[in-house]
């Protein structure tokens, strides 16, 4: 199975990615890594492993159309079969959406439909938890559909939040679960250990 990886940061998740398939305990290649933003660490990691690189922003093109264009005709260059969001902070255009319908995973750092959506995104979710006062966030791997946050359920783990924690602390513990996570949730869609039925996903992560 051939992924590509988009992401707009740190790219934590995305190396742990990396490192799984060099192990060989994700049996995947990475043919892509797609970033929006050129200063993303997510660009270097890519290069000191060799993956190829697309930098690609809304803003290099006068139309919509013209960047779904280019970003799917990279996507078909690089035989994509599965695109992972590790920490993509563009929304995915619908046509993109169609085409890989129930092949694009992305992981949303507290458990969804709660704190998620518009506006919804890193340290803004940890905040939120803590404002509110929640005892328990995690993690939700799901598949992407035309709405924020919206898509079928893959996978979700817990973590507990205490009245002491800050959202710098909660991310902490967010972000360690996601690394032993999303690697899995790609393992099973490339192994082929889980399928979906309607909005449910039958089998193990
Ligand atoms: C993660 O918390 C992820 O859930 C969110 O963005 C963060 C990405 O971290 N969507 P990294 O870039 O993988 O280090």
């Amino acid at each position: 199975m051939n992924i590509a990886v988009f992401a707009s940061g740190g790219g934590s998740n995305f190396q742990v990615l990396i490192d799984k398939q060099a192990t060989g305990e994700l049996p995947v290649s990475i043919t892509l890594m797609v970033g929006n933003n050129s200063k993303a660490n997510a660009f270097d990691r890519a290069k000191k492993h060799n993956i190829p690189t697309l930098h690609i922003s809304q803003s290099h093109f006068t139309s919509e159309k013209e960047y779904v264009t280019t970003l799917l005709h990279n996507l078909d260059k690089a035989q994509v079969d599965l695109i992972v969001l590790a920490g993509f902070m563009k929304m995915i255009p619908s046509e993109l959406i169609q085409k890989y319908r129930n092949r694009i995973v992305n992981i949303h750092p507290a458990l969804l439909p709660a704190f998620g959506g518009k506006g919804m995104y890193g340290m803004h979710v940890h905040r939120a938890i803590v404002e509110y006062g929640a005892k328990v966030t995690g993690i939700t791997v799901h598949f992407v559909d035309e709405e924020y946050d919206h898509g079928p359920v893959i996978f979700q783990d817990t973590i507990a939040v205490t009245s002491e924690d800050t959202p710098e602390d909660v991310a902490a513990k967010v972000l360690t679960v996601e690394h032993n996570s999303l690697w899995r949730v790609v393992r099973a869609l490339a192994t082929k250990t889980i399928a979906i039925k309607g909005r449910k996903i039958v089998g193990t992560v």
